[in-house]
């Protein structure tokens, strides 16, 4: 039994299965050396004899309970044929949608990603079979936000003035970006993902509006679960409302994920009286991480003991950095590998 999956299903597992949101990144020499072969980001997520060692060296080095595939919440966009690019030191730029849906001709072009389920696949094979393989996606807000603003440097200042004074055009956007982020998640779960998980990293500017986060979070990601669920009734599905943590148990008992993510700024009591309500993943903070020694201890000792005998996934309150320090990963493996 895969002990992630086991998690998922509600179970408690000692030591709790480990893995790290973006695992496979710049803080690796071995991706670094990859990532320089190719044109640009997109050809890199799209060419699988460039994804699939990406996705599985993290797994040789640390031997974590799960990889997660390579590839970008931004494929979608791209899939319907929007511009994205990311340039060098400057994240990523979408040509913006203006705010009359009959200028967007977006129309969801699976072909354009197909790479990504032949890597699926290809690293399914690669993967002993105790360990997850992860599939996942943007949630439709977060997507939204750079669809609509282009880029993130002004904390999507346009989406937030859609969602206040526009409400049903974003409503529209929203609602297809479900629909083909369900397709899309679904056609993972068929090549090989064991789990999905829905990156919502923006769900914070929204959480002190308890109606705007119900109708632009949950509204959507409950329309994916409930169509993903459809057609594989037994899908696991995590969801990650980063920055959200007032309404962190309204978020999963409406969207019936299995499981949610935990970002590095929920309080210690919201956890504790979270946890054992359902399956719980991440909290450490990556600058604990980069931090390393007895922080890094402590902190690590103080999730562990907090999550004893609750179903718990190891991970970090947000993707990794580039300037973490390999042998903090591994003294952190080592450390959750060692609790009992
Ligand atoms: O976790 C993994 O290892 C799987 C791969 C993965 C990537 N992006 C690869 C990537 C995953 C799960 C993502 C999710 C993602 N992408 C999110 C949600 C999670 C989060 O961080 O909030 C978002 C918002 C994006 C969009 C995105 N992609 C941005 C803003 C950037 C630029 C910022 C940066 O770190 O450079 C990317 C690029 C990107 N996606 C990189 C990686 C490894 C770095 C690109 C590089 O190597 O130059």
């Amino acid at each position: 039994m895969k002990k992630l999956m086991a998690v998922l299903q509600g179970h408690s597992v000692n030591p709790p299965p480990l893995w790290l949101m973006r695992q496979a990144g710049r803080y690796l020499p071995e991706y670094r050396a990859i990532r320089e072969k190719a044109p640009n980001f997109i050809q890199f997520c799209l060419t699988p004899d460039m994804a699939v060692p990406v996705t599985l060296q993290p797994i040789h080095r640390f031997d974590f309970d799960a990889a997660i595939i390579f590839a970008d919440i931004l494929l979608i966009p791209h899939a319907l044929g929007q511009r994205v690019e990311f340039l060098k030191g400057e994240g990523p730029q979408l040509t913006p949608l203006d705010a009359n849906p009959q200028h967007w001709r977006l129309a969801y072009d699976d072909k354009k990603i197909m790479p990504v389920f032949e890597s699926l696949l290809a690293v399914r094979q690669q993967l002993s079979p105790e360990k997850t393989l992860i599939g996942f996606a943007g949630a439709p807000f977060t997507v939204a936000c750079y669809m609509v603003d282009g880029h993130s440097k002004n904390k999507f200042e346009k989406t937030m003035q859609w969602a206040q004074h526009q409400p049903h055009v974003l409503d529209d956007l929203l609602n297809m970006l479900a629909d083909v982020t369900a397709l899309y998640l679904i056609a993972q779960l068929k090549n090989g993902a064991d789990v999905v998980q829905l990156f919502e990293s923006w769900a914070g500017l929204l959480a002190h509006d308890a109606a705007a986060f119900e109708r632009f979070v949950i509204k959507p990601t409950q329309k994916i679960v409930s169509i993903v669920r459809h057609h594989k009734p037994d899908a696991a599905i995590i969801g990650f409302p980063r920055l959200a943590h007032e309404r962190l148990e309204d978020f999963v008992a409406q969207t019936g994920v299995n499981a949610v993510g935990l970002s590095s700024d929920v309080p210690s009591l919201v956890v504790e009286k979270l946890c054992g309500k359902f399956p719980l993943q991440g909290w450490l903070p990556p600058e604990v991480l980069v931090q390393g020694g007895q922080a890094l201890q402590d902190n690590v000792n103080h999730i562990l003991d907090t999550m004893r005998g609750k179903p718990h996934i190891f991970n970090l309150g947000h993707g990794i950095t580039p300037e973490t320090p390999i042998e903090h990963v591994q003294q952190l493996v080592k450390q959750v590998r060692e609790f009992s």
